[in-house]
């Protein structure tokens, strides 16, 4: 088989052809099919990520495919399964118990044909999804629907930019019927951002008082904002978006800094809620939502597996609206 490895320096490095790994007790060999993208995964290549990581690592924490064959004692999965892998390894259900070891960093990732994988960070693929459209969802798909869960009909959700868990989050927020606006850098963005659904989009590098404009366009606030900046000015801007008594779900650090005045948060009886991505529970609950509501994940492009470097780079432009994949078939 062949996969793709990180070299300090370098970036992305394609393998010869290698063993097939075989599967262990417990795991599954999956034939991966698809992969995707993630803000944290261009880092690691980069080498600019927080956590380092060890020389010749296979990247992406991302991935879907068909159990090709099972190892001793599996239960969850038979040969033929199509299968998508959890971001949490080893967080199951239950409350966040920590970050613990993570594919593309302290594990090896998806980026190669076949993986040997714990059959426990597996869950089922919805039915109505292909391989490229799955494999949008471990990371950014259960980050959003963990920051929107309990919005519903008559809430507010506002979201932070055009990336991949504001999309998700957009969606899901509409879905569960809530009104939902958002905030961009560009005019072509906004046009994309209403087209999926957002009622208002402000864009917050000309409306440098973003918070007072959403708050006033939906007479009361925002019940719930997805925090994708994670700064003290975007976090000071989502308090002044905020209704009384909302909640703004810490996701993002892409304008981290700086300092706040916390008392704004006693104005506004303001939660901040950190997510983390979600458990195997919730991702499981999430694909009946997706199943339910037919969500269709928003795809900016698919790119074959040879040309996994070229994906990288795509994504590091940042032009994207949706998610960028890699077909591995
Ligand atoms: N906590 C978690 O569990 C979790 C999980 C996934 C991701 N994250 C984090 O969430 C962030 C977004 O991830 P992603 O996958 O959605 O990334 P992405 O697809 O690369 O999104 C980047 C977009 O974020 C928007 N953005 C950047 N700076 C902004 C700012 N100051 N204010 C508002 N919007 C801003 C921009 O939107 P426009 O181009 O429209 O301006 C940009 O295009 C990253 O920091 C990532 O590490 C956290």
């Amino acid at each position: 088989m062949r996969s793709f490895h990180i070299q300090a320096g370098v970036g992305l490095t394609a393998s010869t052809e290698h063993p097939t790994p075989r599967p262990s007790a417990g795991q599954v060999l999956v034939r991966v099919m698809a992969t995707s993208v993630n803000a944290r995964d261009r880092l690691i290549v980069a080498g600019t990520y927080a956590v380092p990581v060890p020389p010749g690592r296979i990247p992406l924490s991302d991935g879907a495919g068909v159990v090709e064959a099972v190892g001793e004692g599996v239960t969850r999965f038979r040969v033929g399964d199509r299968v998508v892998g959890t971001f949490h390894p080893d967080w199951v259900h239950g409350p966040f118990p920590g970050w613990g070891e993570l594919r593309g960093t302290q594990r090896d990732g998806w980026l190669a044909q076949y993986l040997a994988i714990d059959e426990q960070s597996l869950v089922a693929m919805p039915d109505q999804l292909s391989f490229e459209e799955a494999a949008t969802l471990p990371c950014a798909a259960l980050t959003a629907w963990s920051a929107v869960r309990g919005v519903g009909p008559g809430d507010t959700l506002l979201v932070q930019g055009s990336g991949n868990v504001s999309l998700f989050a957009l969606q899901f927020g509409r879905l569960q019927g809530a009104r939902v606006l958002a905030t961009t850098s560009s005019a072509e963005k906004a046009r994309r951002l209403s087209a999926l659904g957002a009622s208002d989009v402000v864009d917050y590098t000309s409306t440098r008082e973003w918070g007072a404009r959403v708050h006033a366009l939906t007479d009361g606030g925002a019940d719930r904002i997805v925090e994708i900046g994670g700064g003290a000015e975007t976090v000071a801007q989502s308090v002044e978006a905020l209704a009384y008594g909302g909640q703004i779900a810490l996701v993002g650090n892409l304008a981290s800094g700086g300092g706040m005045e916390l008392t704004r948060f006693f104005q506004r009886a303001a939660t901040l809620r950190s997510v983390s991505v979600g458990s195997r529970s919730d991702f499981e609950l999430m694909n009946r939502d997706i199943a339910r509501y037919r969500l269709q994940p928003v795809i900016e492009r698919v790119f074959p597996f040879e040309e996994a470097p070229e994906a990288f780079a795509y994504v590091e432009k940042g032009d994207h609206i949706g998610k960028v994949v890699i077909s591995h078939g």
